[in-house]
């Protein structure tokens, strides 16, 4: 199998350090949370590697030991980490690795795919995260996906996908090509991650900048899991401190607003650490010309969130004008495709407050809380 495991297990590059900061962020949560009234939470990482990077005293945990680590450190709650690894010699690694781990781990040897049916037999009803961090896109093809997102709706069910669109973009540039069966080998394959109901060859139609298409390849993945499974989803991009381009989203993906609300929360410390990281660079002069928009900054961070919070406020207007009134969980629900990772509680907060003082939004008592009813007031 020609992965290029071994090079990714090097070294831990900075934005799997990111990628690792959601998972540490989010799982403790999603079991303290569910682990209240539910036994047994499981965590399946589905593409689980060898469990570390670097060798010796720069060893780093990866994914499957990050959630052993979790696990044990979560004493008082019944967290089981499933992991799946493909590639014998990395199974192999990856058992002796989680080793220490014994009564929290149960490794599974073989694809996700071959695997994930008896998954879904063994956590039964109970609470389960996947993480889904292929090489590329190999191992989401929709028909996977489809398995999990149609388990019973009634037991709790999230995922966090690492979906490379670059890759997707970059294979879809055989749409062009002469070359006629690698071409239909590449279409093919990527028919089958978007699933039969996406039109995703329109994308390549338009004359879109890259940055424009990655977004639109992420688009249509999300609204699959939202429109076939009833997920509720958010997409957060992962880039390079460097320059900026874009490494991959994560998707998440969970059937109650409050998951959404919650790494929402983790998208926003992982953003303004990111954020943090590159203008460091830029003092030192690393920066490179970027792709994101934020590449060589002219603003600090704190005065981009306040050009962010101006943009804000506009929208909370708008909702509240364009949908009527709206408790204020609703309102943050309503706009949270746009704001995931940007834009907290406490940015909405200050939003309403300042409308409030404006005068154009009303609600009853001083404190903002979930179901408070937020009304438009008719601008004089
Ligand atoms: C990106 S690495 C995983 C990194 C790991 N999740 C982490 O964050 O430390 C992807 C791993 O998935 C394995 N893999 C590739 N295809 C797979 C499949 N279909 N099912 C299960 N594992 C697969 C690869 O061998 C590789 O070890």
């Amino acid at each position: 199998m020609s992965i290029p495991s071994n090079s990714f297990f090097e070294r831990k590059r900075e934005w799997s350090r990111r990628k690792h900061d959601v998972l540490s962020g989010y799982l403790p949560q999603f079991t303290r949370i569910l682990g209240q009234y539910h036994g047994r939470i499981y965590a399946v990482d589905g593409f689980a590697g060898r469990g570390y990077y670097g060798e010796d005293e720069e060893r780093e945990s990866g994914s499957p030991l990050l959630f052993a680590e979790i696990a044990a450190k979560l004493e008082n709650y019944q967290l089981r980490c499933i992991n799946v690894e493909v590639v014998r010699k990395e199974f192999e690694n990856l058992q002796i690795a989680t080793a220490p781990y014994l009564s929290h781990i149960d490794n599974r040897f073989g694809s996700f795919d071959r695997n994930v049916e008896s998954i879904l037999r063994d956590i039964g009803q109970s609470p389960t995260f996947f993480f889904l961090d292929p090489f590329g896109l190999k191992g989401l093809e929709w028909e996977t996906m489809s398995k999990v997102g149609n388990r019973y709706k009634g037991f709790k069910t999230e995922l966090l996908i690492n979906f490379n669109a670059p890759k997707f973009d970059r294979d879809a540039g055989w749409l062009d090509s002469r070359y006629e069966r690698k071409r239909d080998s590449f279409l093919r394959r990527l028919d089958k991650v978007m699933g039969p109901s996406s039109n995703w060859r329109g994308i390549f139609d338009k004359d879109s900048s890259r940055e424009e298409r990655y977004r639109e390849i992420a688009t249509p993945y999300k609204s699959g899991l939202e429109n076939e499974f009833g997920f509720i989803a958010s997409i957060f991009p992962i880039r390079t401190v460097e320059d900026g381009s874009l490494k991959y989203y994560l998707i998440h993906a969970a059937r109650h607003p409050l998951g959404r609300r919650i790494i929402g929360h983790i998208f926003y410390g992982v953003h303004q650490q990111y954020l943090r990281a590159r203008a460091i660079l830029l003092q030192q002069g690393g920066v490179q010309l970027g792709l994101d928009g934020i590449a060589v900054p002219k603003l600090s961070i704190e005065q981009m969130e306040e050009e962010d919070l101006k943009l804000l406020v506009q929208d909370v207007l708008g909702a509240l004008l364009e949908r009527g009134p709206m408790h204020f969980g609703e309102l943050q629900d309503y706009l949270a495709d746009k704001w995931v990772g940007r834009m907290v509680e406490k940015h909405y907060r200050s939003a309403c407050n300042q409308l409030r003082t404006r005068g154009v939004v009303s609600w009853s008592g001083t404190t903002l809380k979930e179901d408070t009813l937020l009304q438009p007031l008719p601008i004089r």
